[in-house]
C-alpha cells in the first residue's frame, strides 16, 4: 500500500493534462490542415475563433438553425461546407456571397422546406449540393438556374411530388439527379424538359409510387445515361410502356431491382431493341419466368443481373440474344424450395449456348438437381464459373461430369458448399486451363491417388479445406507439379509422413496449408525441397512431441530448407520446447505465429536469423521473461507484436529490457495495458507491465558488480574466520616457526654429543611406573643413551621450573608420555608444555615426541595442553600398543624417533 499510493498519485498527475484538454475540447474544433470538423459539438451557432484559411469545415450533428453568412466573413476560403444533421430551415443567399470558392455545400437531413429563386443564385461554383432529407414538398420558379457548375444535386427523400425543378433549361452540367424517395408517381415530358440540355450519367427515381410514364418523358431530357428506378411496382406491364419511352435514348444503365417484375414476356423489353443498354439489373424481383426470346431486345447488354429471383424453369431460349453479355449473375436466381412441385428448378441442356461473350457466371446458392451432359456447352470464353452451394447435392465427380465446360477456357471454378463426396479419376481432364479448382467445404472422403488431378496442367490453386477425410499417398500430387497453392485444412489429413512425401513433386508451391488435421507424425523430409514456400499453415495440429529434446532421434527440423518461407503459423500445436536451430536459416520470415502454445523458455539466438521479422504472435503462452538475446534480433524491425496473456515475472531481470524496448518502439502492440500483466512477483500480480518501473534496474549493471564484489568479501571474511576458528592453531603455531627463521633464529643443530641426555621426559607423577618401566631397560640396553627423568636426575634444591627449564634445553628430544593423568597435572599444563614447545620452535619441530598411553581425542589435547597432532611429524607421534606382541615394534620406532635428526626434512 506504501507502495502503490506515490504510484496513483503520479498516475492522476500525469492524466491531469489530457483531463483539460478533453473538457475544453467538448466546445473545440478539430482543425487538421485546412480542414475543420466541429461536427457533434452541439453548436448553436457558427464558432467565429476557425483560421480563417480553412476550406473545410464540417458542421454536421449540431443544433443550427441558421447559417448566418456574416459569420462566414472569415471563412471565404471554404470550397466545402457540410451543415447536414442540424435544424436549419432557412437559406440566406448572402450565404454563397460570402464563399465564392464553395464546391460542394451539404444540408442534408435539415428543416428546409422552401427554396427561392435567390436562395443559391451567389452559389456559382457549386458542384455538388446535397439537399436530401428536407421537408421540399415542391420547387416553384428557378432556384437552381445558376448553378452553371452543378454536377450532382440531391433532392432524394423530400416530399417532392414531382421531376420540375424549374421552367427553363438549366443544369447543363448535371451529372446525378438524385429523386428517389419522394411522392413522384407520374413522369411528364414538361417536367423534365428543364433538362434537356443536360447529360445525365444517372437519374435515380427509386422508391417512389410511379405509376406512368407519359409519352416523350426521357425523350425531354437532352441525354439519359443511367435510370434508376428500384422499389417501384412496376409489373410486366408498366416496364413494357417503360421501355417503350426508352426506346431511341441513350440508356445504358437501368436498374429495374425489385419492381414485382415477376415475368418477362417477349414483348417485355422490345422497346429497348433501339437502345445501347449494357447494364440491366433485375434482381429481387421474384421473377418467375423468363420467356424463351424475351432478352432478344438486348444485343448491346454486357453485364446482367438476375440475383435473387425465383426462376423454376431456365428455357433454352431464354437467354437468346444476350450474345455481349460478359458478367452474368444467377445468385439465388433460381427456386429455392418449389412446394407446388416439390422438385428441383431446371435448366434447359444448351440454355447458356447464346452467351458467347460470357466470362463470368455466378450461379451460386442455387438448387440445382445436378450438372447435365450439355448444361454448359457453348459457353466459349467463360473463365470464371462459380457452382458453389448450387447443387442439392453433388455427391461423385465422374470424369462425364464437367463434359459441357470442356470448350471453356475456364480459369477459375468454384465447386465449394456441394456435398461432393468423392471425385473419380479423371474428373477435371477437360479443364485444361484450369488455374483456381476450390473443393471445400464438402464432404469428401477418399484416398487421393493423383489420378483425381489429371489433365489440370495449369492448376496453380487447388483449395480442399473442409472435407471430410483425406488419405495422402505419395503419388497424390505427381501429376500436377505446376500447383502453387493448396490448402488442406480440416481434413482428417493422414498418412502425411508417407515417404517419399506427397508434396516433393510441387517444387512450385508456395502456400500450403495443413491446419487443424490434429497431425502428430511428420518426418523431417515432409517439405524437403520446397524452396519456394512463402507460407505455412500448420497451426492446431500436435506436433509438440517433435521439437521435444527428448523426441527419440532428437527434435525434427521439418522448417530446414525452407529459405523463402515468409508466413510461418504453429499456434496451437502444444509446444512446451523449441530447439535453438528451429529457424536457422529462414531470413525471409516476415511472420511467425506461436500463440496458444506452452512455451516458457526460448533457447537465446533461437531467432538470430529473423532480423526481417516484421509480425510476430506469442499470445498465450508461458513466458516469464523477455530477454534481449533472444528476443532482440526479432524486435529489430518488427511492426506487430501479440505476446498478451503471458504470465510476465515482473523483476529487473526478467522483464526490464523488455519495458524499455516498448517504451521505445513504434512497434504495434495492442492491448497492452490490459492484457499484459504481471504474474510474479506477488506484489506486482495483476500489475500492467508497461508500467513497470524499470528506474531502480538502470543501475543494474554497478549494482551487479557492488554485489559480486560485496558477496565475494563476504564470503572471504566468512571464510577466513571459520579458517581461524578451526585451524588458527596451525596457522599461529607456524607462523611462530616462520617468525624464528626469519629473524634468523638459525635451526640449533646440534651434534648428539653436545646434548647432555638423549630426551627429557614429561609426565604424569602417576605415570611415573610405566616410565621407568620402560624407558630404565632401553638405558641400560644402550649405555650412549640417557633419558633426563625428573626424579631421578633433578639436583636436590634447585628450583623445580628452573630445573625443569635447563633439562629441557640439555636435552636433544623432549617425549611427552600422554595419559589422561597428564591432561590433568597442573605443572605439565602449560609450563613444561609452554617450554618444550618454545625450545622445539627455537630449536626444530622434530624435537618432539608424543608418546599416546591411551586414545586421547585431539580437541582434549588441545584443551589440555595447547598440543595437536597436527603439529608435529607423524614419525614423531607413538601410540603404545595394546598386544604385547607389537611393544617390539614400538621400541624400534621410539628409537627411530629419538635417532631423528632435528630437521623439518
Ligand atoms: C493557415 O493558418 C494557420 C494559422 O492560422 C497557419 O499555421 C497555416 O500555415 C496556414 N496554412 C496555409 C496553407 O497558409
Ligand atoms: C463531417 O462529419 C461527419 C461525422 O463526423 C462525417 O460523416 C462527414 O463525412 C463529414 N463531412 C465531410 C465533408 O468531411
Ligand atoms: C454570428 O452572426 C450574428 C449576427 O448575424 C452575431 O450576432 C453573432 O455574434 C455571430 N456569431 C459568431 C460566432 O460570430
Ligand atoms: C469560382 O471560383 C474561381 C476560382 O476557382 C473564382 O476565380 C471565381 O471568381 C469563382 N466564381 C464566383 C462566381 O465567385
Ligand atoms: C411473341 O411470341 C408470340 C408467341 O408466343 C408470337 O406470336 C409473337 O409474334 C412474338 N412477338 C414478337 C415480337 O416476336
Ligand atoms: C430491332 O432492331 C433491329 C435493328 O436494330 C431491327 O432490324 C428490328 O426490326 C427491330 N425489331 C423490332 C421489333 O423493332
Ligand atoms: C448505339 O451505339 C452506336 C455506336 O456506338 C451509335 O451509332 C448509336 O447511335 C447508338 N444508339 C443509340 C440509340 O444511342
Ligand atoms: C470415364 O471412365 C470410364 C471408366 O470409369 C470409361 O469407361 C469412360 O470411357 C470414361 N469416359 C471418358 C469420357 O473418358
Amino acid at each position: 500500500m506504501n507502495q502503490s499510493l506515490p504510484f496513483h498519485i503520479y498516475f492522476f498527475l500525469g492524466l491531469l493534462p489530457f483531463w483539460i484538454l478533453c473538457t475544453s475540447s467538448t466546445n473545440k474544433c478539430v482543425v487538421t490542415h485546412e480542414r475543420a470538423d466541429c461536427s457533434h459539438l452541439k453548436l448553436t451557432q457558427v464558432p467565429d475563433d476557425l483560421p480563417a484559411n480553412i476550406t473545410v469545415l464540417n458542421l454536421t450533428h449540431n443544433q443550427l438553425r441558421r447559417l448566418p453568412p456574416a459569420n462566414f466573413t472569415r471563412y471565404s476560403q471554404l470550397t466545402i461546407l457540410d451543415a447536414g444533421f442540424n435544424s436549419i430551415s432557412k437559406l440566406e443567399p448572402e450565404l454563397c456571397q460570402k464563399l465564392p470558392l464553395l464546391e460542394i455545400l451539404n444540408l442534408q437531413h435539415n428543416e428546409l422546406s422552401h427554396l427561392s429563386d435567390q436562395t443559391f443564385v451567389f452559389c456559382m461554383n457549386l458542384t455538388e449540393l446535397h439537399l436530401m432529407s428536407n421537408s421540399i414538398k415542391d420547387i416553384q420558379n428557378n432556384p437552381f438556374q445558376n448553378l452553371k457548375n452543378l454536377i450532382k444535386l440531391d433532392l432524394s427523400h423530400n416530399g417532392l411530388s414531382s421531376t420540375k425543378l424549374g421552367s427553363q433549361l438549366q443544369l447543363e452540367n448535371l451529372q446525378e439527379l438524385l429523386f428517389s424517395n419522394n411522392k413522384i408517381n407520374i413522369l411528364r415530358p414538361e417536367e423534365l424538359d428543364f433538362l434537356g440540355n443536360s447529360s445525365l450519367k444517372k437519374l435515380e427515381l427509386s422508391s417512389n409510387p410511379i405509376k406512368e410514364f407519359s409519352p416523350g418523358c426521357f425523350h425531354a431530357i437532352g441525354k439519359l445515361f443511367g435510370l434508376s428506378l428500384n422499389n417501384a411496382q412496376l409489373t410486366p406491364s408498366l416496364t413494357e410502356k417503360l421501355c417503350v419511352e426508352l426506346s431511341n435514348t441513350s440508356i445504358q444503365n437501368l436498374s429495374l431491382s425489385n419492381t414485382q417484375l415477376y415475368r418477362t414476356s417477349n414483348m417485355t423489353f422490345v422497346g429497348l431493341n433501339h437502345t445501347n443498354l449494357t447494364m440491366l439489373d433485375l434482381s429481387h424481383n421474384n421473377l418467375n419466368v423468363i420467356e424463351n426470346e424475351s432478352l432478344a431486345w438486348l444485343p448491346h447488354l454486357e453485364y446482367f443481373f438476375l440475383e435473387y429471383n425465383n426462376i423454376e424453369h431456365l428455357f433454352s431460349h431464354s437467354f437468346y440474344g444476350l450474345l455481349n453479355v460478359r458478367y452474368l449473375d444467377l445468385r439465388r436466381s433460381f427456386a429455392k424450395q418449389s412446394i407446388s412441385l416439390a422438385s428441383h428448378p431446371k435448366i434447359d441442356d444448351f440454355s447458356f449456348q447464346w452467351l458467347k461473350c460470357l466470362e463470368y457466371l455466378n450461379m451460386e446458392d442455387n438448387n440445382f438437381p445436378g450438372i447435365n451432359s450439355n448444361m454448359f456447352t457453348g459457353l466459349i470464353k467463360l473463365k470464371h464459373l462459380s457452382l458453389s452451394n448450387s447443387f442439392a447435392s453433388l455427391r461423385t465427380l465422374t470424369n462425364e461430369t464437367f463434359l459441357s465446360l470442356a470448350q471453356s477456357p475456364l480459369v477459375t471454378l468454384n465447386l465449394t458448399k456441394n456435398k461432393i463426396s468423392k471425385i473419380e479419376s479423371g474428373a477435371f481432364s477437360w479443364l485444361s486451363h484450369l488455374q483456381v479448382l476450390d473443393l471445400g467445404l464438402n464432404e469428401i472422403g477418399q484416398e487421393l491417388t493423383g489420378q483425381e488431378w489429371r489433365g489440370l496442367e495449369n492448376i496453380v490453386e487447388i483449395y480442399l479445406s473442409y472435407n471430410k477425410c483425406l488419405q495422402l499417398t505419395s503419388s497424390s500430387f505427381a501429376l500436377v507439379p505446376s500447383l502453387r497453392r493448396l490448402m488442406l485444412r480440416r481434413v482428417a489429413l493422414r498418412n502425411v509422413d508417407s515417404s517419399p512425401s506427397p508434396f516433393h513433386p510441387l517444387r512450385n508451391l508456395t502456400l500450403l496449408d495443413l491446419s487443424n488435421n490434429n497431425i502428430a507424425n511428420i518426418n523431417a523430409e515432409l517439405l524437403e525441397g520446397l524452396e519456394k514456400l512463402e507460407i505455412l499453415d500448420l497451426q492446431h495440429n500436435n506436433l509438440a512431441r517433435l521439437w521435444k529434446h527428448a523426441n527419440p532421434g532428437g527434435p525434427v527440423h521439418f522448417l530446414k530448407g525452407l529459405s523463402h518461407l515468409h508466413i510461418l503459423n504453429l499456434e496451437s500445436n502444444g509446444f512446451d520446447e523449441i530447439p535453438a536451430e528451429v529457424f536457422k536459416d529462414l531470413f525471409e520470415l516476415k511472420s511467425i505465429d506461436l500463440g496458444l502454445n506452452n512455451l516458457n523458455v526460448f533457447p537465446p539466438s533461437v531467432f538470430d536469423d529473423q532480423t526481417s521479422l516484421k509480425s510476430l504472435n506469442l499470445q498465450k503462452n508461458l513466458i516469464t521473461s523477455v530477454q534481449k538475446n533472444v528476443f532482440g534480433p526479432a524486435f529489430r524491425s518488427l511492426s506487430n507484436l501479440d505476446m498478451s496473456f503471458n504470465p510476465f515475472d515482473c523483476t529487473c531481470e526478467s522483464i526490464a529490457w523488455f519495458v524499455n524496448w516498448i517504451n521505445r518502439t513504434h512497434t504495434s502492440i495492442s492491448e497492452l495495458s490490459s492484457h499484459y500483466l504481471c504474474n510474479t512477483p506477488p506484489q506486482y500480480h495483476g500489475f500492467p507491465v508497461m508500467l513497470f518501473d524499470v528506474s531502480p534496474c538502470k543501475d543494474s549493471a554497478p549494482f551487479e558488480l557492488f554485489f559480486i564484489i560485496n558477496t565475494s568479501v563476504s564470503l572471504i571474511f566468512i571464510f577466513i574466520v571459520l579458517l581461524i576458528h578451526f585451524e588458527g592453531w596451525r596457522i599461529s603455531f607456524y607462523w611462530n616457526v616462520l617468525v624464528h627463521r626469519i629473524l634468523g633464529f638459525k635451526e640449533i643443530d646440534r651434534q648428539p654429543e653436545q646434548f647432555e641426555y638423549a630426551a627429557y621426559i614429561i609426565h604424569a607423577y602417576k605415570d611415573k611406573d610405566w616410565v621407568w618401566e620402560h624407558f630404565f631397560p632401553m638405558e641400560e640396553k644402550d649405555q650412549t643413551l640417557k633419558f633426563c627423568l625428573e626424579e631421578r636426575d633433578f639436583e636436590a634444591g634447585v628450583l623445580e621450573l628452573e630445573s625443569i627449564v635447563n633439562s629441557i634445553k640439555r636435552s636433544r628430544k623432549t617425549i611427552f608420555v600422554i595419559t589422561q593423568n597428564l591432561l590433568k597435572d597442573p605443572l605439565c599444563k602449560r609450563f613444561k608444555v609452554h617450554q618444550a614447545v618454545q625450545q622445539a620452535i627455537e630449536q626444530n619441530l622434530d624435537s618432539i615426541i608424543l608418546i599416546f598411553l591411551e586414545e586421547i581425542p585431539d580437541y582434549k589435547l588441545n584443551h589440555a595442553l595447547c598440543l595437536r597432532r597436527g603439529m608435529f611429524k607423524s614419525h614423531c607421534i607413538l601410540n603404545w600398543p595394546v598386544q604385547k606382541e607389537r611393544v617390539n615394534a614400538f621400541h624400534h620406532k621410539l628409537q627411530v624417533a629419538l635417532g631423528s635428526r632435528n630437521s623439518i626434512h
